[in-house]
């Protein structure tokens, strides 16, 4: 099988946590094809050529436009601010690269619409990085539903929370304005809970949502005086309809105090519940209304065992993994994608399917009603 060559585009903290991925995946997932980490991208020279030297890449550019023109580069890896995705993707599919998005897809649902369009078009594989479905844990509660053991699934609960906007003077940044980010903890962590709750129970029908900017304005950089406009939500909440009758209840925070990143839910079945908590990852709560009486309970499940998802490949039972191995199972799929031909989820269409939550959120937020997610284009 021939090298898959990788270019990546920006060395912040999913430029950090992909980089790592690719360093680490092949010594852990022997069927991986064979890759080569080509080249780095990002806009200051002095900070792009020190993160290929500590993250391992071959080269470094400072204009992204030099991977698209590599023949050896196989894939684009989109690591940058949500503003700038929809360039990005359009010109590496453009490019004949596969294209490796980081969430959520767009900055809205009409750019979103043309990348799914330029997606299909292309052939290639468009993966977005929604690196909770490899969470073992979550794989597992996935089969645990697939196989009928908790029923009819009748309501989901997610909630994401962050607290690091509790600080009214934590400075601006491209996360705290609409025309960066598009929008606030919805797109940003909400995204994570919608795309969980569509793998996990099925496609959303409707919302009923509300955003609120709790601090509105906020010095521009740490300790100035001068204050910059957050034109972004720092919490969201909404209700759900499913398409298989289920309700869901989301709730997305930036501001929750003592929370750092707890990313939970919680699914009631007819005939039983799953319950999981990013902060705890190696653990699934599960409740099996057909336990004997006696001992019918809530329990906690190590997944840490061979039989659990991608858990083989580590360590052995008990010896947890971390938040980085998410990324390496997923750059792990994407990979055996790209050589397989066959697109690895969350595709490009999981994507859009998310952003048209996020956008119906938005429109509930101003008209006060329901609203419906538009459906993917044709
Ligand atoms: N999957 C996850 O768990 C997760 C977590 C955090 C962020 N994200 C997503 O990852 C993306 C990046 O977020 P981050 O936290 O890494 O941000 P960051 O600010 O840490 O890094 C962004 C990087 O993009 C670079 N960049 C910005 N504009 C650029 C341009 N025009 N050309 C080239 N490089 C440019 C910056 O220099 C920086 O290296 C966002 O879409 C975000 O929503 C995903």
């Amino acid at each position: 099988m021939e090298t898959i060559g990788i270019g990546l585009i920006g060395y912040g903290f999913m430029g950090k946590a992909h980089s790592n991925a690719y360093r680490q995946v092949s010594a852990f997932f022997p069927d991986t094809p064979a890759l080569r980490m080509a080249s780095i991208a990002g806009r200051n020279r002095e900070a792009v050529t020190e993160a290929a030297r500590t993250f391992g890449w071959e080269q470094a550019y400072t204009d992204y436009h030099a991977l698209l023109a590599d023949p050896t580069i196989d894939v684009i890896d989109i690591s940058t601010p949500g503003h700038m995705h929809y360039h990005q993707v359009m010109e590496s599919f453009a490019a004949g690269k596969h294209v490796f998005c980081e969430k959520p897809l767009a900055n809205s649902l009409e750019e979103a619409s043309r990348m799914v369009r330029a997606w299909r078009a292309s052939g290639k594989i468009g993966m977005i990085n929604f690196n909770y479905r490899k969470v073992p844990a979550v794989v597992l509660a996935k089969q645990i539903i697939e196989s009928g053991r908790i029923g009819e699934i009748r309501s989901f609960r997610g909630h994401y929370l962050q607290d690091w906007l509790r600080d009214e003077h934590a400075p601006m940044s491209w996360r705290l304005q609409k025309e960066f980010a598009g929008t606030g903890a919805l797109g940003d962590i909400g995204a994570h809970i919608t795309d969980l709750a569509h793998m996990l129970v099925g496609p959303i029908t409707s919302v009923t949502g509300m955003l609120r900017t709790a601090v509105s304005q906020r010095p521009i950089a740490r300790d100035s005086a001068a204050m910059g406009d957050v034109t972004v939500d720092d919490w969201t909440g909404f209700l759900a309809t499913f398409e298989n009758g289920a309700t869901g209840v989301f709730e997305a925070s930036r501001i929750a105090t003592g929370r750092r990143n707890h990313n939970a839910f919680e699914i009631n079945g007819s005939k039983g519940s799953i319950a999981f908590d990013l902060e705890n990852m190696n653990k699934l709560e599960v409740y099996f209304d057909d336990d004997a009486p006696d001992v019918r309970g809530f329990r906690t499940v190590l997944v840490t065992e061979s039989v659990h998802p991608y858990v083989s490949r580590w360590w052995p039972a008990g010896h947890i993994v971390g938040w980085e191995h998410t990324h390496v199972h997923q750059v792990h799929d994407l990979l055996v994608g790209i050589a397989e031909g066959t697109n690895p989820s969350p595709t490009f269409a999981d994507g859009y399917r998310c952003q048209a939550v996020l956008d119906a959120v938005e429109r509930s937020a101003i008209s006060g009603r329901w609203e419906t997610p538009m459906g993917l284009p044709s």
